[in-house]
């Protein structure tokens, strides 16, 4: 296993519409490359990781749920393959962040409650209904597989702060 480097907002691969993937083609990959995402995540204590984020154009993403209940539990691993949000209900404004901008919190708008297609690590097609810190997750890694990031959701007024801000941190990133 290993601790891959994050791409970083102003790279190329972070706009790129990823490329939809078979899971026959993905699966030898997978074991060495999951556990390198997982690793690479939670090193930096990540809720989620898109594969652009460590410089790979598959329609993959790993979300590591945190235990609510313990956060020292191990969190809740969902593989994510060529993910659609089939429908989505309610709407709050919370604030998130994003690997691919360390340093940088601000408040977006995203659905509560979605439908999400997908197919899992097992090659096994999910349909699932989530809500919460999961369905925001999810909402965050498909952005992610379309080339979009959370700061494009910012309110237009407080771009131009966020743009001052991303200026700054970024001569801190690696
Ligand atoms: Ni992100």
């Amino acid at each position: 296993m290993a601790v891959l480097r994050i791409t970083k907002y102003g790279e190329d691969i972070l706009r790129r519409k990823l490329k939809p993937v078979k899971y026959e083609q993905l699966a030898p990959l997978l074991p060495k490359l999951l556990a390198d995402m997982e690793e690479t995540c939670l090193a930096v204590r990540g809720v989620g990781l898109a594969a652009n984020q460590i410089g790979l154009d598959y329609r993959l993403a790993v979300i590591l749920l945190p235990n609510a209940e313990d956060e020292k539990l191990p969190p809740t691993r969902y593989v994510i393959i060529n993910p659609v949000i089939l429908s989505k209900r309610g709407e709050r404004i919370e604030e998130e962040g994003c690997l691919s901008l360390p340093g940088l919190w601000a408040e977006v708008l995203r659905a509560t409650d979605i439908t999400v297609r997908y197919t899992d690590e097992n090659g096994q097609e999910q349909v699932k209904r989530v809500r919460g810190l999961l369905a925001k997750a999810f909402q965050h890694e498909v952005d992610h597989l379309d080339g979009k990031l959370f700061v494009d959701l910012v309110d237009p007024k407080l771009k131009p702060e966020v743009k001052k801000i991303i200026k700054k941190l970024r001569p801190t990133w690696d």
